[in-house]
């Protein structure tokens, strides 16, 4: 296996739309594995093929919660539909055959680290899709993962998180990467740091 590095934004290969996969070949599978890897050490939780300049409609998932200091792990746990999915969960030409509710979730992507943005979803999506060696896969599921598996999709298409929100909002946050990047690791320990602080002073 090997880590792959995680484009960001605004790199214009986030913007393609992505192939469709003909052949499961075993090159597939091992661009699935790295992903897979990437998406581990990057702590994340979604990896789509294009955020590592792949122009392909694959994506990598792992929901479930792994790190006990994470917020994530205190949440009220998988839904019942959620709990069916064997994960990781590779998920090739993934379509949505019906979505249904809404639900909205503040998201983070690992091709604009260090933002967040409250995005409107399907609560419930009925998928069909291809597992890495070619075979369909159908299922319905909604919770975390649902939620995740649309915001994968959407970067097949060329379309980020931040594309959702509002105009004026969107373009603040697009503004702030464009000039001034993205916050380094030792500058957002410090934002945290700065944060548990004044909760502490609370
Ligand atoms: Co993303």
């Amino acid at each position: 296996m090997a880590k792959l590095e995680i484009l960001t934004y605004p790199n214009p290969l986030l913007r393609e739309v992505s192939k469709t996969v003909k052949t499961f070949t075993p090159d597939l599978k091992k661009l699935a594995d790295d992903m897979l890897e990437t998406m581990y050490d990057a702590n994340g939780i979604g990896l789509a093929a294009p955020q590592v300049g792949q122009l392909i409609r694959m994506l990598v998932i792992d929901t479930r919660p792994r790190d006990p200091e994470s917020s994530r792990y205190d949440d009220e746990g998988q839904t019942e539909l959620e709990a069916k999915i064997k994960q990781p969960l590779i998920l090739i030409n993934p379509e949505i055959i019906k979505g249904e509710g809404k639900t909205t979730f503040d998201e983070g992507c690992l091709s604009v680290p260090s933002f967040f943005e409250t995005v409107e979803r399907f609560e419930k999506v009925e998928m069909k899709a291809f597992d890495v060696n070619g075979n369909e896969l159908r299922f319905t599921v909604d919770g975390l993962l649902a939620i995740v598996i649309q915001h994968e999709m959407d970067h097949l298409e060329g379309t980020l998180f931040i594309d959702h929100i509002s105009f004026t909002r969107s373009n603040k946050i697009k503004n702030t990467i464009k000039k001034s990047g993205y916050p380094t690791k030792e500058e957002l320990a410090e934002k945290r740091a700065e944060k548990q602080k004044a909760l502490s002073k609370a």
